[in-house]
């Protein structure tokens, strides 16, 4: 029996923004090659969207066009849904529904899975149906497939990455300009890289949800956004990027996940690495993630993490996939999570005050003698080990005649608990003027 023979798989695609617009034209632009993949043709014969109008110009005639996404979900000829609507609303009563009806599904809604992942994906389990997520975590970075599959033979002992473009173009352009975040946020909106709305971008949630997915398939963990710590750009200056930089060290807005001693490690926020770190030269909106395995050492995986067609490319790898794998018995599938869901771990995640970590400070303080050393006695009465010290001359700082000075630390790892101690007693000394920075840092080695 030749497989290309098969019928096609039917599609039905909710919501035709950048995305489904994208979809659409490379299933169009590249039918015979992925026929020829699949074995079968991948087809979309269905699109709902509030705008019918603007859903018929992007797919033309040919293909069924209606207002209302339940009515692609009631037509027994449609075997997968595409679900590309977003936030945690209506999708997630329509994904449900998707897999009531006995669907497959595709999404790009890292937010939806992050915070209901663990009831989706039972839902799936119970009918025998896939969810597939690659678009969910940066874009067009094949690193669902690559953790699922590709590295399964490791013990994953962490996983890095920039997967937030906005974020990163907006500290590209801060470090390349010498910007203010609040000036290149402006910029970014003008170009169309950040939202009208940026919040879940800029303070880490949109990182934080493509961490935790991350999370739950390398370490076979359920899905847990409610336990993640996130912590966005906003509080960036960009003299803490120049300083970073005099010290040999980027700043990224990272999404880690580790496997420690007393469970894994799930957190976003900004973080100091060291300059010659490929992944600390990656600008602008690309993003990029580092695994590491125990048997395969570091991989790195780059691109763009966003966009109509990157995002595409991985909605369709989903859909070739699921065109393969549509007669097999559910058992033999990749599980959703990489795991057998009867196998799966009950890790703790490790709560932010437990996490290890080294740290970057940075104390706005009046130039006069003895500051420095009250400074480190109370970091060395907490048991906190200094690396360097930088201390810039105060006419640096604040011009000439200038009586105040910025001190910039970078510590060796200790517990943030520890940390969050050192820095209530360091605030309260009054020769400390003004609320100290603290950017973690992160070596990658
Ligand atoms: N808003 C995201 C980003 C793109 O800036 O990377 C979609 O996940």
């Amino acid at each position: 029996m030749t497989t290309t023979n098969l019928s096609p798989i039917r599609v039905g695609l909710l919501g035709i923004g950048t995305v489904g617009t994208g979809t659409f034209n490379v299933l169009q632009r590249n039918q015979e090659e992925i026929r020829r993949r699949a074995g079968r043709s991948i087809e979309i014969t269905m699109v709902a969207d509030l705008d019918v109008a603007r859903a018929r110009a992007a797919v033309g005639e040919g293909v069924q066009v209606v207002d209302d996404a339940r009515k692609v979900i009631a037509n027994p000829e449609i075997d997968v849904v595409i679900e590309l609507i977003g936030g945690y609303g209506i999708a997630r009563a329509l994904v449900l529904e998707a897999i009531e009806a006995g669907k497959h599904v595709v999404t790009a809604n890292k937010a939806l899975l992050a915070v209901h992942g663990t009831e989706i994906f039972a839902a799936a389990q119970r009918k025998g149906v896939m969810v597939a997520f690659e678009a969910a975590v940066a874009g067009g970075i094949p690193i669902i497939k690559a953790l699922r599959e590709g590295l399964s033979a490791n013990s994953i002992q962490w996983i890095a990455g920039i997967i937030n473009g906005t974020t990163n173009f907006i500290l590209s352009e801060m470090r390349d300009k010498g910007l203010d975040f609040d000036v290149v946020l402006k910029e970014a909106q003008r170009l169309g890289y950040a939202e009208a709305d940026p919040t879940f971008d800029i303070e880490g949630v949109d990182a934080g949800h493509k961490v935790t997915l991350m999370s739950a398939i390398a370490f076979g963990i359920p899905v847990q956004f409610d336990k993640a710590y996130v912590e966005g750009i906003t509080a960036l200056a960009a003299q803490d990027i120049r300083y970073a930089e005099q010290l040999g060290y980027r700043i990224k807005l990272l999404g880690i996940t580790k496997r420690v001693a007393n469970g894994i490690e799930l957190r976003v926020h900004p973080s100091l690495v060291p300059a010659k770190r490929l992944i600390a030269n990656v600008e602008g909106a690309m993003n990029a993630v580092v695994v590491q395995g125990d048997a395969v050492g570091t991989t790195l995986y780059y691109g763009k993490g966003a966009g109509s067609e990157p995002t595409a490319s991985a909605v369709i790898a989903d859909l070739v996939d699921i065109a393969r794998l549509h007669t097999a018995d559910a058992a033999q599938r990749v599980p959703h999570l990489a795991f057998q869901p009867d196998a799966m771990s009950d890790l703790p995640i490790v709560p932010m005050s437990e996490v290890v970590t080294s740290y970057y400070l940075r104390l706005n303080v009046a130039d006069e003698a003895g500051v420095l050393a009250k400074v480190t006695g109370i970091l060395a009465s907490m048991g906190i080990s200094i690396d360097a010290v930088l201390q810039r001359e105060a006419d640096e700082v604040g011009g000439e005649g200038a009586t105040q000075t910025d001190l910039i630390i970078l510590t060796h790892d200790c517990v943030e608990a520890k940390m969050n101690e050192a820095l209530a007693q360091m605030q309260a000394l009054p020769t400390v003027l003004a609320p100290i920075t603290r950017i973690r840092k992160e070596e990658l080695a």
